[in-house]
């Protein structure tokens, strides 16, 4: 029995999906979902504010304010409402109503940005109106996801441990890239261990087309978690071996191929298992352990990923298309 006291006491660090049947080949996939705050950002939240507790930045009349794409902005109210604090969360209009719901119903302040910067984009205009709160009232104070290392901290003393000692034989680990913060806590825990004797693990960071985070060229996304449209300062690209990016589309298909399993995971989950199992399926080798991580599940993507007509207008038709309004659009058809 697990008893706790607090939201971010509990996170699931054992759950893993071999989806070998789904795929023919065995890639274990960890499940971050299931937790309070329904994500692996829950890591990051209390990392971050637990840091700057002890570092004694934070007062009883602290606002924290981060800007988020929704996960780590339900995670951080959920933080705040339990510790006490007020919390301004800003976002852009592609953060799930659900995610915004969250966080107002745990007590938090939702600003969502509508109009990109020239230069950084969405994350650029979301990241100046940060600073200019932060700049009209010294109560305000910025967790800075983008820069703070207790983010990628919080997996070399969490995640990546727990993989290491589930996959003592782990040869390929595939992580999606967002912040950058789970690839790095993940790729600096696996890198170090191999300079203390261990065998190599190859990193393989996953990223969405249309992201710079890896010098590509700017593109439209529309699905929260993975890529960027400023490079992530957490990212030092000597700790990762492989680069994939995968197509917007692509992840749809890998959503629903998923769902038609019974396995309903977050958008981001559809990227890096498509990246994983192009992967696998290119360099055919029996017997590799292959682990991929799953940072959220499919509930908060039921108007965008798993609906159909948001899919279409944005993908165009998806032959395997699950999901609202699949049912009748087949029907339409046949
Ligand atoms: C659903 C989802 N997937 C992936 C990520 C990327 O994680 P990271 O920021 O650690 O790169 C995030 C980050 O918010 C996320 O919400």
């Amino acid at each position: 029995m697990t008893v706790i006291s607090a939201p971010y006491e509990y996170t699931e660090e054992d759950l893993y999906v071999d989806l070998r049947s789904t795929y023919g080949h065995s890639l274990f996939l960890k499940c971050e979902g299931f937790n309070f705050a329904g994500s692996i950002k829950l890591k990051v939240a209390r990392a971050m504010v637990q840091a700057a507790e002890r570092d004694g930045l934070l007062a009883p009349d602290t606002v924290l304010v981060e800007s988020s794409s929704g996960n780590l902005g339900v995670a951080l109210a959920m933080v705040a409402a339990s510790k006490g604090y007020r919390f301004v969360c800003v976002t852009d209009y592609r953060c799930n109503l659900a995610a915004r719901r969250m966080m107002e119903a745990l007590g938090s302040q939702v600003h969502v940005i509508t109009e990109p910067t020239a230069e950084g984009g969405l994350l650029g205009a979301r990241i100046d109106h940060v600073r200019a709160l932060c700049a009209a009232d010294s109560r305000y104070f910025w967790l800075n996801q983008y820069a703070n290392p207790n983010s990628w901290l919080a997996h070399y003393h969490a995640t990546a441990p727990a993989i290491a000692e589930a996959f003592p034989e782990l040869d390929v680990l595939f992580i999606g890239a967002g912040t950058t913060g789970t690839l790095m806590g993940c790729a600096r825990y696996f890198k170090q261990r191999q300079q203390h004797g261990h065998r190599p693990v190859r990193i393989v960071a996953v990223d969405t087309v249309g992201s710079v985070t890896f010098g590509g060229e700017p593109g439209r996304r529309m699905i929260p978690g993975l890529g960027t449209s400023v490079r992530p300062a957490l990212l030092d690209e000597s700790y990762v071996d492989e680069v994939l990016h995968v197509a917007e589309a692509d992840t749809v298909r890998t959503c629903h191929r998923l769902a038609r399993a019974g396995f309903l995971f977050g958008g981001s989950t559809g990227t890096v298992v498509s990246a994983a199992t192009d992967w696998l399926a290119r360099h055919d080798t029996p017997g590799l352990t292959a682990v991929a991580i799953s940072p959220d599940l499919g509930e908060r993507y039921l108007d965008t990923v798993y609906h159909c007509t948001w899919t279409r207008d944005l993908y165009g038709d998806q032959p395997e298309a699950v999901g609202a309004g699949s049912l009748s659009t087949s029907r339409t058809g046949s």
